[in-house]
């Protein structure tokens, strides 16, 4: 078999970061700084009938503005059933594009281009459509955090809350090819009993988190449960109580009261929905292999409140797509919101 070694340096396929940069910073010294940031987003959402998606990997102030926190099935599923004019996306390239993918008529929005994702970076399409050629005859099952045109050579599109549930629902002797998350394609592996060809990517967040310095810390907090994301390395995922994606963590988190201490294996945003879930309980990030105390997406944080802002008084930048791709990419998109209708609910502000 055909060894691939995944691009050491990611180059955001969206980027292109210099104009963008140059324009971002001219655009936010035209911001007054005695605004009320927050009131004018939230007048400026209701002047476009825009709706405002968040991952819970958004710092807090964002999740807080947010019509619909959510994973990224829920956040899919949000997007494909709004009836807003214009979508803002609170999330990486990969989610806002999906939710284009799905609404073709309406501008996405998306406050920083830049912010991309370790795994849809390393998964160039052009790469990815040879390495598909060693596997004729097999379903192309591709994580959400992948590009449009990866999207578009696949078959099936998961998140991590439905992968499992999906890859059950194929025939038992279907050959499967899973990518671009090697992790979260293990794990699925191991709950399914499928054997499935694994593209070799990993998320640079995830992949931080280090089972040594977990076991020490659980050590340290015996009566601690371990949750944790199944980006994570098998390693990490053996010493989990729990795995879910990250709408699965904070269910868990919420439907056990009885629990007082987690530690927390994915990336720190979380625990603003968590704590506000369970005010009474004690939640510890994992650490990181970096030294720091948690661990935080770049990509995600490059959206701000101030982005945030420029982007829906000014309406760029917006997500665009041609359409051939758009069209081939939302085939497999909507064979995953067909195959998951039972799944995820999209958790709305204030549940
Ligand atoms: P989920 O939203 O499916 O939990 O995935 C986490 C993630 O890394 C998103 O980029
Ligand atoms: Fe991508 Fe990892 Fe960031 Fe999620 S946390 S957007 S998978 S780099």
């Amino acid at each position: 078999m055909q060894t691939l070694t995944v691009a050491q340096t990611p180059r955001n396929p969206a980027s292109e970061s210099l104009g963008q940069e140059l324009d971002l910073s001219r655009r936010a010294d035209s911001i007054d700084p005695s605004l009320d940031l927050e009131a004018e987003i939230r007048r400026l959402k209701r002047e476009k009938n825009a709706v405002l998606l968040a991952h819970y990997y958004q710092e807090s102030e964002i999740q807080d503005l947010a019509d619909h926190v959510g994973d990224s099935l829920a956040l899919s599923q949000a997007a494909a059933k709004t009836d807003a004019d214009v979508i803002v996306f609170c999330g990486v390239h990969f989610m806002a594009e999906t939710a284009k993918i799905l609404n073709p008529d309406k501008p996405v929005l998306l406050p920083d281009l830049d912010a991309g994702c370790s795994l849809a970076d390393r998964c160039p399409a052009d790469l990815y459509a040879e390495w598909l050629k060693q596997y004729p005859g097999h379903t192309v099952i591709n994580y959400i955090n992948s590009s449009a045109a990866v999207k578009a050579l696949s078959d099936i599109i998961v998140t991590s809350s439905n992968a499992v549930d999906i890859v059950k629902q194929l025939p038992p002797d279907q050959p499967i090819v899973f990518g671009p998350d090697r992790h979260l394609g293990r794990w699925v592996e191991k709950q399914t009993g499928r054997k499935m060809a694994l593209w070799p990517g990993f998320c640079i967040v995830h992949e931080q988190f280090n089972a040594r310095r977990l076991a020490k810390l659980t050590a340290a907090h015996p009566d601690a449960q371990v949750i944790a994301h199944p980006e994570c390395e098998e390693a990490v995922l053996e010493k989990a109580d729990f795995i879910g994606s990250t709408l699965a963590l904070l269910k868990y988190v919420e439907g056990h009261p009885e629990q007082r201490k987690f530690i927390v294996a994915t990336e720190v945003g979380i625990l603003h929905q968590m704590r506000r879930a369970r005010p009474d309980a004690e939640f510890v990030c994992s650490p990181p292999n970096s030294g720091c105390d948690c661990a935080m997406c770049p990509y995600m944080r490059l959206n701000t409140l101030e982005k945030l802002y420029l982007c829906l008084r000014d309406g760029y930048p917006e997500i665009v797509m041609d359409e051939p791709t758009r069209l081939r990419a939302l085939k497999p998109v909507q064979r995953m919101l067909d195959m998951s209708r039972s799944l995820s609910p999209v958790q709305q502000k204030g549940d």
